[in-house]
């Protein structure tokens, strides 16, 4: 086979031409229809991206040459395709689809457990409050998604979250609530993680006489928990099949469930289930995730963007773009092959916030703002919800028009000789003018929900998730480990215990001259 890099500057060769997106309205008459595909709640607009056919051809031959659809077939037979942890990735399980029948005995069986055990709080009443601890994975998911769901919950239950080894995450969580009527659900897959670990023993110290009853856990290793003290009927597991980013649908997702109700988590689960079948059935150039991601690589690879902007016009989504800095970035963010190559071309950076806000903070720079990338700025996703449940109709129309006016003003721009016809009576205009000049022609993606469900929610997170898994067999990178989180933790443990035992350990001196601030 070609190797990747000669495959990448091939396309890098391919993208080294001017393409005017807005013209290619006029040049391809069946562009809509190309460009604009659709699985049940969710559309997605990709003819604001600078790509033409021919372009789409061959990212379409590339994902063929990388083998793509063996892949595919890989991932979801449950071949262990995380070679480097040596384990199968079955996230998909969770949703019924893919693994083996005793993965699918093992999922059934939870969720009865969890549906069996959410209902049971729920019916008796006692619990007011949930905290949910737990960072990265643990936390991202559950976080997102309790935004969305707020809107249709009965309010019955708070839900609060404590992720930062930072004092005042756990303060702000358990801040006026009673110990006697909150249940703490501890989440980790490793039940080792540091932060997870001490704000768990925070909160178990708050919680005092209840500590015993009002904490349940959530962990792939039942043995940690059972250590940490949590008592083993009340430890919900999942497997090491599920990866921490990917694991919003197992267990990890019983906060949700009991705050939100079973059927809801059900339905979300439903609509992740059909995107898995979407993106396992559907021919490459009729695949929603396939496109998103082939899209990503012609930005990234082609058109050598180093950023890709996610905005979701939505203030319930407004955690997608940090949910997404974990998926993407954790788990495509590398520079070795799965051989061990060393590659430069992979994971952009992901970032964004919720519009309208990112208009009058980084928009600017969106719209005139230099990049590495070939037409300037970043690319962008726009997310929006068709049909909201705010009863603020104005504000929904005025929210959906700011979106859509932003993704044609990006195409479009402004020509300096537009600029210097408004402004005629300016004497300085030649000063002016470039200053007032929009360069256009910058790329997105505008995402409809039909409304926020969580249905199309889980439709939503499983696009991205199978996403990152078509960029990740392009970019020929294990996108299911993270080594480079590592480094960090261990020196963290060592430099804490250093502080409190007030050695100086053996450090860089800018290290060391941190760490003396603190000690005496
Ligand atoms: O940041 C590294 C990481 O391992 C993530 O991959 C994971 O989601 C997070 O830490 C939390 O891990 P755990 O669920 O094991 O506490």
């Amino acid at each position: 086979m070609t190797s990747r890099p000669s495959l990448l500057a091939a396309l890098s060769k391919q993208a080294d031409r001017d393409i005017n997106i807005a013209s290619l309205f006029e040049t391809e008459a069946d562009r809509l229809d190309r460009f604009v595909m659709r699985e049940g709640p969710i559309r997605a607009d990709f003819s604001k991206q600078a790509l033409d056919k021919n372009a789409l051809e061959a990212l379409l031959k590339l994902a063929a040459k990388c083998d793509l659809e063996e892949w595919r077939a890989k991932l979801f037979s449950g071949e262990r395709v995380n070679t480097s942890e040596d384990r199968a990735v079955l996230h998909m399980a969770l949703r019924g689809v893919g693994g083996t029948q005793e993965n699918q005995a093992d999922v059934a069986q939870m969720r009865a457990h969890m549906a069996d055990y959410a209902n049971a709080i729920r019916a008796d009443g006692k619990f007011k409050n949930i905290v949910h601890i737990g960072i990265g994975g643990s936390d991202l998911g559950p976080r997102l998604v309790a935004d969305a769901f707020e809107a249709a919950a009965d309010q019955s239950l708070t839900l609060r979250f404590a992720e930062n080894v930072d004092g005042a995450s756990v303060n702000d969580a358990i801040k006026g609530l009673n110990p006697a009527d909150t249940l703490a659900v501890v989440v980790s897959k490793s039940f080792g993680t540091q932060e997870t670990k001490m704000n768990g023993e925070s909160v178990r110290d708050w919680l005092g006489e209840h500590g015993g009853t009002n904490m349940i856990a959530v962990t792939a290793n039942r043995e940690r928990a059972i250590n940490f003290g949590i008592a083993a009927e009340n430890i919900f597991d999942f497997w090491d099949w599920v990866g921490g980013r990917y694991s919003v649908w197992s267990a990890v997702g019983l906060s949700l469930q009991i705050a939100y109700g079973p059927d809801v988590f059900a339905e979300f689960l439903d609509g992740a289930k059909a995107m898995d079948m979407h993106f396992r059935d559907q021919p490459l150039q009729e695949n929603l995730p396939v496109m998103l991601a082939l899209t990503g690589i012609w930005n990234r690879n082609g058109l050598g963007y180093g950023s890709q902007a996610v905005i979701p016009y939505s203030r319930r989504l407004r955690k997608f773009s940090a949910f997404l800095q974990q998926l993407e970035m954790e788990s495509n963010g590398k520079s070795a092959t799965r051989q061990g190559e060393a590659t430069t071309l992979t994971c952009p950076v992901i970032w964004g916030d919720e519009g309208t806000n990112g208009q009058h903070a980084f928009f600017q720079w969106l719209h005139q703002g230099p990049s590495a990338g070939r037409y300037g700025g970043a690319p962008v996703d726009f997310v929006a919800v068709l049909k909201d449940h705010e009863n603020r109709p104005a504000h929904h129309a005025a929210l959906l028009a700011n979106c859509f006016a932003q993704s044609e003003a990006l195409m479009l721009g402004k020509d300096e000789a537009t600029v210097r016809e408004e402004n005629a009576d300016r004497d300085d205009i030649d000063a002016l003018a470039p200053q007032k000049t929009f360069p256009g022609n910058r790329p997105s993606t505008t995402i409809t929900l039909d409304e926020l469900s969580a249905n199309a929610l889980g439709h939503l997170i499983a696009l991205y998730e199978h996403k990152t898994f078509v960029q990740g067999v392009i970019w020929d990178v294990n996108s299911f480990d993270q080594w480079g989180v590592e480094l960090g933790k261990v020196l963290a443990t060592k430099i804490l215990e250093e502080m409190s035992k007030d050695i100086a350990g053996n450090h860089d001196p800018s290290t060391t001259a941190l760490m003396k601030l603190v000690q005496n």
